[in-house]
């Protein structure tokens, strides 16, 4: 029987309890496999203990481990470049996993706030490019405090990281409903981002079969909300798949219901699974915040690991405990805990595996 080992990052926040919640869901679920969870305390207590997010070998302590189960990082009360230079991006970027695979998919049962979009209008993929691009971490401050200061914040394209995205997201069209479209601003950008078309371009010739669409940014984030049905794939630079998968979380009903995927998909290196939303400091502590993007995120983490059978009765469960109960957090409408969702997709799973459904 295959045992996994699994770091959990729990974080900051709301992190520990989602995390917790999918844990919980996904012990449930596995079946024919274990999972070995390790709690790391790494995040912002442990930076106000230590003076940083991790210990010194933390990224070696983490190649150790099959995946990574990570909450949420970040403080009020700490520079977020701080604990996000501190711990999240270095896995990222250590681990090369370029790769952030966010399904926005509006599921039975859940009000998107888009007036009649329902799940037929709502299901695309966005494949965010994970290592480079305006997160590549170069640039620098001089004059600092001087009338004359500068900031330098240097985005970096390579050739070889558009292509290795693009050619991900052409395979993952046409697995799908065979359309991709490519998000740019090479109309003020006419560096990267023609450099980011041409590749794109290139790539398509191996795959005639795919309809490609280019489209600027800021039209991307008007047709997410006015026309949602256009979008199969989506690929983006790093900055521009953030931010339109916080508009893609909010037209699936919610920050909480928003997951992701940080892979590399030769699996060389321990993917890190995590929801999308952050630490949710206004709602830390109170039990509101909705797990379901959490468990999505586990549920992506088994997919990887190979254990699909696992994957799909999670998310069977989350299907069928949004669109037959009332068991939801405040987010959806509900007054439900964080846990007690969980357990109300414990009970759907095992309801589901005691009546033999597959
Ligand atoms: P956020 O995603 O934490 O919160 C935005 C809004 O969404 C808030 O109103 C929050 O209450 C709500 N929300 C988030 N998760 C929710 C959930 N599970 N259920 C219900 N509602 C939820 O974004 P922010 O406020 O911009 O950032 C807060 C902190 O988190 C910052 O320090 C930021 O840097 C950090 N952050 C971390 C990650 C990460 O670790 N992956 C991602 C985003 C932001
Ligand atoms: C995300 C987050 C991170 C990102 C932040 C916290 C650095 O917003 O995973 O979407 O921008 O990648
Ligand atoms: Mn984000």
């Amino acid at each position: 029987m295959s045992k996994y080992q699994i770091a959990v990052i729990g974080g900051d926040g709301v992190g520990p309890e989602v995390v917790a919640a999918g844990m919980g869901v996904l012990d449930t679920a596995a079946s024919g496999f274990s999972l070995a969870w390790e709690h790391l305390p790494w995040g912002s207590d442990y930076y106000q203990a230590h003076g940083v997010m991790m210990p010194a070998d933390g990224l070696n302590v983490l190649a150790r481990f099959d995946a990574i189960y990570l909450g949420a990082v970040g403080r009020p009360d700490v520079p977020d470049h701080v604990t996000l230079w501190g711990l999240l991006l270095p896995i990222r970027q250590r681990f090369d996993l370029y790769l952030n695979v966010r399904p926005v998919r509006l599921l039975p049962g859940v009000l998107s706030p888009l007036r009649d979009r329902g799940p037929a209008d709502i299901d695309m993929i966005v494949v965010r490019e994970n290592s480079e691009g305006e997160y590549a971490g170069i640039g620098g401050r001089a004059h600092a405090g001087h009338p004359a200061e500068v900031g330098i914040q240097v985005d970096v394209f390579t050739r070889a990281g558009v292509e290795r995205v693009a050619r991900y997201s052409f395979e993952l069209a046409r697995s799908r409903r065979g359309r991709l479209a490519s998000i740019t601003k090479s109309n003020a950008s006419p560096h990267h981002f023609v450099m980011w078309d041409e590749i794109v371009e290139a790539v398509h010739r191996d795959y005639p079969d795919v309809q490609l669409d280019r489209i600027l940014v800021d039209a991307a984030a008007a047709y997410l909300v006015s026309s949602p049905d256009r979008f199969d794939v989506v690929v983006a630079s790093n900055l521009f798949g953030d931010i339109l998968t916080d508009i893609g979380a909010v037209i699936q009903g919610g920050m909480g219901m928003a997951a992701s995927a940080n892979i590399r998909p030769d699996r060389s290196q321990p993917g890190m699974f995590e929801p999308v939303h952050g630490s949710a400091p206004d709602i830390a502590g109170t039990g509101r915040a909705n797990p379901v993007g959490a468990v999505w995120a586990g549920a992506m983490m088994l997919d990887h690991l190979g254990e699909k059978a696992a994957s799909s009765a999670i998310m069977k469960a989350v299907e069928k405990v949004l669109a037959k109960t009332e068991v939801r957090t405040p987010d959806l409408g509900g007054t439900a805990t964080t846990s007690e969702v969980g357990q109300e997709l414990g009970r759907a799973l095992r309801a589901a595996s005691a009546s033999g459904e597959k």
